[in-house]
């Protein structure tokens, strides 16, 4: 337990119930099971699983919905139901080639094997796929091409990995095997699609394989627009929405039972208007809410009593943190651009310099200032336009509180005062 987790202790709570890292198949601070809602998700995800091998679709939407966490749960439960799962999801790299791609899976099945005792019959397959995890480790230490020191062939990997897989399935009678690749919008450049997917087509055809491809909404219209690349998706994707306001409710209420301390009551930090107003400006996205929350009772000070995050508060805070990170850092032309962008919500160069009244290249230089200290984040690429928004912390700055709140919070501390007075009055005499 670290120094940091005194402050939750104030509440009663073990450690931070705003983190914002995906539930994990094994549970990491809570347990996989405590994911709220996704009835139809789950079910969707369920039935394409079923199918059995030879089964390839994405699960799509907007980065923090939930889409991992939600993934993760599925696969625990068929995990449980026969089919044979790495842990860990396998997160897509920038710079994989097919090769490098098939090695990662297979690292991943493969080491997944050991965790279940299966043992490889094939001595020949088990000691070539030692040699070459071993070699990929040294190579991934220096600094060099791994792609050219591994000399195997993408045909080469396919089949140690069809060979891998049968042996799998026969020994452990499974259903399937199930390949999780998460954050496929990690290859940003649409090529980058072309590249991985039209040279692993035999490898995807497997047909004792389920693989599920996870990313943002926008990776589905650059694949939509490649005939070759959609034909390996053979089910419909999976959307995924934002969560109510009551399953955001629902979410903390679940973190904070596992980690309050003992049976003491605990405190919830923030009041239900401040998590509303959070639901508002993020429209419902799990992982801003939660790390807003998570943000704002870290700056509070440290009392020896738990302090109560609301609504004046919460803006305070965060609107503060905001003009550190962000304002202090920028020329007042570059804040006019950031304003901007705020209010458009998502917005290219082009439309900048219009609205604006300035020319192309100025605001090319004030986004790559923006971009640079991460108040602004390229959205989505179509063709050769750049759609800019606001980052989640950039957004901080519309809590810009009030005089009206302000005066209003002070009178309600004036009412609260009087209350106290007369409360002592009354007692002491
Ligand atoms: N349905 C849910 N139940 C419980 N926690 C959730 C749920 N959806 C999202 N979360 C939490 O929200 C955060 C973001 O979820 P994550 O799965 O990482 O989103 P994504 O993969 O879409 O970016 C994580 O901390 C996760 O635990
Ligand atoms: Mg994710």
């Amino acid at each position: 337990m670290s120094e940091f987790d005194i402050i939750w202790h104030r509440y009663n709570l073990k450690q931070n119930p705003y983190f914002t890292e995906p539930l994990t198949i094994e549970g990491s601070i809570v347990p996989i099971e405590t994911l709220v809602g996704r009835d139809k998700e789950k079910e969707d995800i369920t039935t394409n699983i079923s199918l059995g091998g030879g089964t390839r679709f994405l699960v799509i939407g907007e980065a923090g919905v939930g889409k991992t966490s939600l993934v993760n749960f599925v696969r625990a439960r068929a995990r449980k139901n026969l089919f044979f799962s790495p842990i860990n999801e396998i997160k897509v790299q920038d710079d994989w080639t097919p090769t490098l791609l098939v090695i990662d899976v297979l690292q991943n099945i493969y080491s997944e094997t050991k965790s279940h005792g299966i043992k490889i019959q094939n001595n020949n397959l088990l000691k070539t796929l030692e040699d070459l995890f071993e070699l990929s480790r040294i190579v991934e230490a220096d600094d060099i091409n791994p792609e050219a020191v591994l000399s195997i062939s993408l045909s080469q990997a396919t089949r140690l990995y069809e060979d891998l897989v049968r042996e799998i399935i026969n020994a452990g009678g499974y259903k399937a095997i199930i390949i999780h690749f998460n954050n496929l919008d990690n290859l940003d450049e649409a090529e980058n699609y072309d590249k991985l997917f039209n040279n692993l087509r035999d490898f995807f055809q497997n047909k004792h394989s389920i693989f599920i491809f996870v990313g943002s909404e926008f990776i589905y219209n650059i694949i939509n627009y490649r005939p070759k690349v959609r034909q390996i998706f053979v089910n419909v994707p999976i959307e995924i929405g934002k969560l109510s306001i009551n399953e955001m409710k629902m979410l903390i209420k679940k973190r904070i039972s596992y980690m309050r301390i003992g049976n003491r009551d605990y405190i919830e930090p923030h009041s239900e208007e401040a998590l509303k107003l959070l639901y508002t400006l993020y429209d419902g996205n799990a992982r801003d809410i939660l790390n807003s929350l998570s943000t704002s009772v870290q700056h509070l000070k440290d009392r020896n009593t738990p302090t109560f995050i609301e609504e004046v508060k919460l803006k305070e805070i965060l609107f503060n943190v905001a003009n550190e990170m962000l304002l202090k850092k920028i020329s007042p032309n570059e804040q006019k651009v950031l304003n901007e962008i705020i209010r458009l919500k998502k917005t290219t160069n082009s439309e900048l310099a219009n609205t604006l009244q300035k020319q192309r290249q100025h605001i090319s230089s004030y986004l790559s200032k923006l971009l640079d200290i991460r108040a602004v984040k390229v959205d989505f690429i179509e063709g050769t336009k750049k759609y800019y928004s606001p980052t989640a912390e950039a957004l901080w700055l519309k809590f810009k509180v009030t005089e009206k709140e302000i005066k209003e919070r002070r009178t309600k501390e004036l009412n609260k005062i009087e209350q106290v007075q007369q409360s002592l009055k009354k007692y002491l005499g």
